[in-house]
């Protein structure tokens, strides 16, 4: 049987007395990549702060069964450190010391597509590139699982394009499990096995969209997807 990595059953949540999260119900197979698409502000941030036990949720059971990484939304490099040292900081944190923490992912470097650029940087570094440091950082903590909020947010088009095509050769050579957040609807249906479709606050998923089968992943059935997508976001 295939081993479910992370299981959420009735998730509520409110703040304030406001409810944000609606019976959510999610659930990510080993290896699979499931895209959350939603309206802006409708809770998708706060299922991944309840996935990785950030916050409590009000009800419901949380299962993960692995271990985690985040790549938050809005995540910064340190500006005064350099690359590898940017990279390398988890392992610091669990009191590596900083040669020790480098030597460990040296080697990943040509891997993210960042060969020669250990020692610069951020800011001598492009968009897409500061985007792939933050996250090797995100996979060195873990990529048993991995949480992606907005990973190519900040991104244009192209570039943004550029990265979903390295993430998917990333995962053929490294096998993962995805959850990602994301407002670009062209990159869910690119990268993801399913997509979450969630609704204005308080979210419930509306519609759960497996594209797992290869067959549908014809360009007549996505255009009609997308609109399908669309209309249930309008
Ligand atoms: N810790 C918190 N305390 C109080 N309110 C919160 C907290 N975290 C989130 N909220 C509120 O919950 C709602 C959902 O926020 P959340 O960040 O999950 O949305 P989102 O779907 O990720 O939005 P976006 O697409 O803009 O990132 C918002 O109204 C937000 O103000
Ligand atoms: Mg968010």
């Amino acid at each position: 049987m295939e081993k479910v990595k992370i299981k959420l059953e009735d998730i509520e949540k409110s703040f304030d007395g406001n409810k944000i999260l609606d019976r959510i119900s999610l659930s990510l197979k080993e290896g699979e990549f499931i895209s959350i698409v939603g309206p802006s502000g409708s809770g998708k941030s706060t299922v991944f702060n309840i996935i990785s036990r950030l916050i409590d949720a009000d009800s419901g059971n949380v299962d993960v069964n692995g271990k985690l990484s985040y790549m938050y939304q809005n995540d910064l490099l340190l500006p005064h450190k350099n690359i590898i040292d940017n990279v390398s900081l988890p392992y610091v944190l669990k009191g590596e010391s900083k040669k020790i923490a480098r030597d460990k992912v040296k080697e990943l470097f040509g891997v993210f597509g960042l060969s020669g650029y250990e020692m610069r940087f951020p800011d001598e570094l492009s968009g897409g590139m500061k985007q792939r440091a933050n996250f090797m950082r995100t996979f060195i903590t873990s990529h048993d699982i991995m949480l992606l909020d907005e990973p190519f947010g900040s991104l244009d088009s192209i570039t943004r394009y550029s990265m979903q095509e390295w993430l998917i050769n990333l995962r053929k050579k490294i096998p993962t499990s995805i959850v990602m957040i994301t407002h670009d609807i062209d990159e869910a249906l690119n990268l993801s096995d399913k997509i979450y479709v969630f609704s204005d606050k308080p979210a419930k998923v509306l519609e759960i969209i497996d594209l797992t089968d290869e067959g549908k992943r014809n360009e007549e059935n996505m255009i009609h997807i997308k609109k399908d997508i669309l209309d249930l976001l309008a």
